[in-house]
């Protein structure tokens, strides 16, 4: 995706193999600051404090951190360094499923009784190649889900109104995005979208990273506070909900940020459609119940405190907006019943989010 012209993905290497590159998502949209990655401490730190988010961005990152783990390990401990940093990596961010999966399969490739240098050279080509999956994935969902604004625009006959809540855009999975990649799609191929920012406080990926790049792409948007949402539906306002999800369990139900379960009770009440945009690398093909799925508590201070741009220094800074003292609870994520959703688009296609309609696309 491009930022000011300039082609960019959310994790890049280029000329040095030591060096990984992230774009510092903390922040966008007010100042655009590329970070360094020199060892998996850097992973560790920049996926825990949020440099880096979006489940798959989250995982290739991960996987960069395995491999420099074992780029700055020492030869006589190399492989007990590679697997603390993966106990490290996992324990960063608990709810989505790519990070587990990520380092999972980077431990596969790490041999123990064999040569550091072999282990190092499989290390990168697969976290290289991850990335390059993810964005593969994420521009085939892009394809699939352009049909279904195709049939709006064609059944209603004029702009197609897209509700979208966090960021599931190119930031959060390296490029295209989940749910915004139809969204990208349908502009760029002359269909007319107007999308719906829900803020998606507390962080506020919407208002601050999905605007950036629904604005760098020229798609028109409106950003609007996370409680509109169900008066616009209620209004006639919105066509199509189109969501993420950080984990979805094998028989559908969709874990995403905060909040996603309202819109789509709101959704299933003014009979709007309600999809969820995945690559298979966010579906758990163990877990059968979205309850089970663990929801990261963050902390306090997101709540309390509220960050933008100070008009007055001309800087980023926070205020608060909670009295000292009150209480305060900061779940990250809530989970959709496969009940509530209309369906899953996949890099495989379309499918409805059940466990029989999940297995018509992955048979294992
Ligand atoms: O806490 P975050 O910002 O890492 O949350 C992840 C998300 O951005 C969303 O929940 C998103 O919709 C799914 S990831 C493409």
């Amino acid at each position: 995706m491009r930022i000011g012209g300039i082609y960019y993905r959310s994790v890049w290497m280029e000329g040095d193999p030591a060096v990984v590159k992230v774009i510092d998502q903390r922040k966008l949209p007010f100042v655009f600051e590329v970070a360094e990655l020199h060892r998996a401490e850097d992973a560790v730190r920049a996926i825990r404090d949020m440099v880096v988010r979006g489940a798959p961005l989250i995982g290739v990152t991960a996987a960069y951190g395995i491999y420099l783990a074992g780029l700055q390990s020492s030869a006589g401990s190399w492989c007990k360094e590679i697997r603390q940093a993966a106990d490290q990596l996992v324990a960063t961010r608990p709810t989505a499923v790519n990070l587990k999966y990520a380092v999972e399969r980077m431990l596969q490739e790490v041999d123990c009784g064999g040569s550091r240098e072999g282990t190092l050279t499989r290390l990168f080509n697969l976290a290289a190649g991850m990335a390059e999956e993810e964005v593969e994935r994420c521009r085939q969902i892009g394809e699939h889900g352009l049909r279904i604004i195709r049939e709006l625009h064609e059944k209603k006959n004029h702009e197609v109104r897209i509700l979208t809540h966090c960021n599931a855009g190119w930031l959060a999975c390296v490029d295209y995005g989940t749910a915004t990649a139809p969204i990208y799609l349908a502009h760029d191929r002359g269909i007319p979208v107007h999308v719906w920012v829900d803020e998606t406080r507390p962080r506020n990926q919407g208002a601050r990273l999905t605007a950036f790049e629904l604005k760098e792409h020229g798609v028109p948007h409106t950003v609007i506070t996370d409680n509109a949402g169900g008066h616009l539906m209620q209004r006639g306002e919105v066509d199509l909900v189109l969501v993420g999800s950080d984990r979805t369990t094998r028989t559908g139900d969709v874990a995403n940020k905060i909040g996603t379960y309202l819109k789509a009770l709101a959704a299933r009440d003014n009979r709007i459609p309600f999809y969820v945009a995945l690559p298979s690398s966010s579906i758990d093909f163990q877990m059968e119940r979205g309850e089970d799925i663990p929801i990261e508590f963050r902390d306090a201070g997101e709540v309390e405190y509220v960050e933008g741009w100070n008009e007055a220094t001309r800087e980023p800074g926070r205020i608060r907006v909670v009295p000292e003292g009150s209480g305060v609870a900061n779940p990250g994520f809530d989970v959709t019943p496969a009940r509530l959703v209309t369906g899953l688009i996949t890099e495989r296609g379309i499918c409805r989010a059940s466990e029989k309609g999940i297995r018509t696309l992955f048979q294992k």
